[in-house]
């Protein structure tokens, strides 16, 4: 038989985290999920994450422990990826636009520009078909996906006005790790930049890049407001996260500790998504009352000639997502 230190020396620690996530949990032993994040505990996802770990230990009578490594912590947009497959955290939330790097972008069609009117439209997708196919993609990856969590709609900031598709001209926009994204920044011709969520602030404060798109809690949370000068409440896309879990960890869990598990995770979930548009109405506001940014209203007229700009990236990026998942998606949406 393969001795523990024998296999430590001969896979090295990574392969031996790998395992250790598959080793059976016995009877009553005590059960810990790490669950990491990268946003402040004071977001839609911070307190749906604090949320389940109550709701967890609580229907499980404290066999099950949660521990939430907000703001980057424990590790940052990557790392936190790999650290979950490897077994090392058990449960993350990324945003739907950082999918990629685990083999599955067709989850960058959240981010596809000008794509959801309004929250409405968004759940005909992450509650249909769209959504369940979605999921189901990461099964073969060595991860379940538990849930959507709402964040909201995006705004854009700067440090000179963006108003119009043309103020966009030259800047150097962050964005997340996703194709979609890097394709509505050049539409709109800006220079985009793949960047880690817990870099933003200080590129944006030493000037690395000139502004950056995100919703209204994530920008008051991390102070971006207070280095960018103007902002536009443009809705022009969405931010959303998968609630995922390493599946081997999952998949060996006493079944009637899984159960209460899915319990407190439906729960967590209804939460999350009630609180999101309210968390981010009060950001909003927040940053209206701090007064370091000035905030456009998009306009109806503004809306349309975003659209005329934007919407030729669904054509363009067709095939990094597939037109028939595109089609779908339309055709839920009722878009002609
Ligand atoms: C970002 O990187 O801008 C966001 O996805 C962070 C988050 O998890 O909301």
């Amino acid at each position: 038989m393969l001795e523990f230190r024998n296999v430590v020396k001969a896979t090295g620690a990574a392969a031996v985290i790998a395992l250790w996530s598959v080793m059976p949990v016995f009877a009553q032993d005590q059960i810990t999920i790490k669950f990491s994040h990268v946003v402040a505990p004071d977001t839609p996802k911070g307190k749906g994450a604090d949320k389940f770990k109550e709701l967890a230990e609580q229907y499980t009578d404290g066999r099950v422990k949660v521990e939430v490594y907000p703001n980057s912590q424990l590790y940052k947009d990557k790392e936190e990826l790999e650290a979950l497959q490897m077994g090392a955290v058990q449960m993350l939330a990324p945003s739907l636009a950082k999918f990629g790097p685990l083999g599955v972008p067709e989850f960058e069609l959240f981010d596809l520009p000008m794509l959801f009117k309004d929250r409405a439209d968004l759940v005909k997708i992450t509650e249909g078909e769209v959504g369940k196919s979605l999921m189901a993609k990461l099964d073969d990856k060595g991860i379940k996906g538990l849930a959507y969590w709402d964040n909201g709609f995006k705004i854009m900031t700067a440090n000179s006005p963006v108003v119009s598709p043309d103020d966009f001209l030259g800047l150097k926009m962050r964005i997340q790790s996703s194709k979609i994204l890097e394709a509505q920044f050049q539409a709109l011709g800006a220079v985009p930049q793949v960047m880690a969520f817990s870099e933003v602030y200080q590129a944006l404060q030493t000037g690395v890049v000139d502004g950056t798109e995100n919703t209204p809690s994530n920008t008051y949370t991390q102070r971006v407001n207070e280095v960018q000068k103007y902002a536009n409440v443009s809705n022009h896309g969405y931010i959303g996260y998968a609630v995922i879990v390493n599946k081997p960890f999952w998949d060996g869990l006493p079944e009637d500790v899984r159960t209460n598990l899915d319990k407190a995770m439906a729960e967590a979930s209804v939460y999350a998504n009630e609180i999101a548009a309210e968390e981010n109405a009060k950001a909003l506001q927040a940053m209206r009352d701090a007064g370091t940014t000035e905030i456009h209203d998009m306009t109806d007229d503004e809306r349309a000639e975003w659209f005329e700009v934007l919407r030729p990236v669904h054509e363009e990026m067709s095939s990094r997502i597939g037109a028939d998942l595109i089609q779908q998606t339309y055709t839920a949406l009722g878009i002609e």
